[in-house]
C-alpha cells in the first residue's frame, strides 16, 4: 500500500505539470488590427482611454478627446481592465460582463461557432479535444491523455471535474461498486486497464481517472503499482503512442 501511495502521488504531481503545460499554452488573441470595425465619432467621458458601452464586446476609444466607437472581433469581449498597450478584446473567461451582457450576433463558420475563442470539440463521450478559432478557422488540440477540456477554465482537467464530460463513457471504464472501508486510503482504488496493461484507473469516490505507467513500465496487480514491464506477466512490450499537445489544422 505504501509503494502504491508514493506512485500515486508522483503521478498526480506529473499530471498537474501536464495541465500547467496546457494552461501556459493559451496565448492572447492574435487579431489583425483591421478586424476591428471602424465606426462613428462619439462623445468621450475623458480625453484619453477606452470606455465600456452598453454591450460587452463594444467600447469607445478616445484619443485627445476624439472618440471612436469600436467593436471587438466576434467571440472576444472588451476588458476595461486591459492595459492601454494591450489589445482590449479578450477571451470571455477573462472578462467580466456584469451589466453589459449584450453582444453582436455570432459569426459562425463551418469550423467555428465564433470567429475567435476556445471551444470543446465532440460530445460528452469524447471530451479530449478542443479547438482554438482564429479568424473563423479552427486549430485542433488534444488534451494530455486521460484529461478533458473544460470550457469554463480553458484547461484540461480530470474528466470527473468537467461538467460537460461523461467520464465513464470517455475513459471507457466504470468503477466497480465495492464496499469501501472507511479511511482516507480506502477512497482510492486502482484497477489495471482491461485493454492495456500499461494503463490503469484510479477510482476516487467511484469516479475513474486514467493513468499511464509510461514507457517500459506496466501496472502490476500483485503490488498495485507500476512496475518494470518485464516483471508483469502477460504484458508484451508495447510501443508508446506519443500523446500530448498536438496542433493540427482542422481542414
Ligand atoms: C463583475 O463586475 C461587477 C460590477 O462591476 C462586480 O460587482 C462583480 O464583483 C464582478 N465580478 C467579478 C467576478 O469580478
Ligand atoms: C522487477 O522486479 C525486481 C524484483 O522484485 C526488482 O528488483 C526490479 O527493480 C523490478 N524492475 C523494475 C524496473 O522495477
Amino acid at each position: 500500500m505504501k509503494t502504491f501511495f508514493v506512485v500515486a502521488v508522483f503521478l498526480l504531481f506529473k499530471s498537474e505539470a501536464q495541465r500547467n503545460d496546457f494552461y501556459n499554452a493559451r496565448t492572447s488573441p492574435q487579431v489583425p488590427i483591421t478586424k476591428q470595425s471602424p465606426a462613428s465619432k462619439v462623445h468621450c467621458p475623458e480625453k484619453n482611454g477606452r470606455f465600456p458601452t452598453g454591450s460587452c464586446d463594444g467600447y469607445i476609444e478616445c484619443e485627445d478627446g476624439v472618440g471612436e466607437e469600436k467593436l471587438c472581433p466576434d467571440g472576444l469581449l472588451f476588458n476595461a481592465a486591459a492595459g492601454i498597450f494591450h489589445f482590449p478584446c479578450q477571451y470571455p473567461i477573462d472578462v467580466n460582463c456584469t451589466g453589459r451582457a449584450a453582444t453582436q450576433p455570432p459569426q459562425a463558420t463551418d469550423e467555428c461557432p465564433h470567429q475567435y475563442g476556445y471551444f470543446r470539440l465532440g460530445d460528452a463521450a469524447n471530451c479530449g479535444q478542443f479547438i482554438n478559432c482564429v479568424d473563423g478557422h479552427a486549430f485542433v488540440f488534444n488534451c494530455p491523455e486521460g484529461l478533458a477540456f473544460n470550457a469554463d477554465s480553458y484547461r484540461c482537467d480530470w474528466p470527473d471535474e468537467v461538467p460537460s464530460c461523461d467520464a465513464e463513457a470517455y475513459l471507457g471504464f466504470t468503477c466497480p461498486q465495492e464496499n469501501l472501508k472507511s479511511g482516507f486510503l480506502e477512497e482510492y482504488r486502482t484497477y489495471r486497464s482491461p485493454s492495456d496493461c500499461q494503463r490503469f484507473y484510479i477510482c476516487i469516490n467511484s469516479r475513474p481517472r486514467l493513468y499511464n505507467c509510461g514507457e517500459g513500465y506496466a501496472f502490476n496487480d500483485l503490488i498495485n503499482a507500476c512496475d518494470g514491464i518485464e516483471n508483469v506477466t502477460n504484458c508484451a512490450s508495447h510501443s508508446q503512442p506519443n500523446y500530448g499537445f498536438n496542433k493540427n489544422k482542422l481542414h
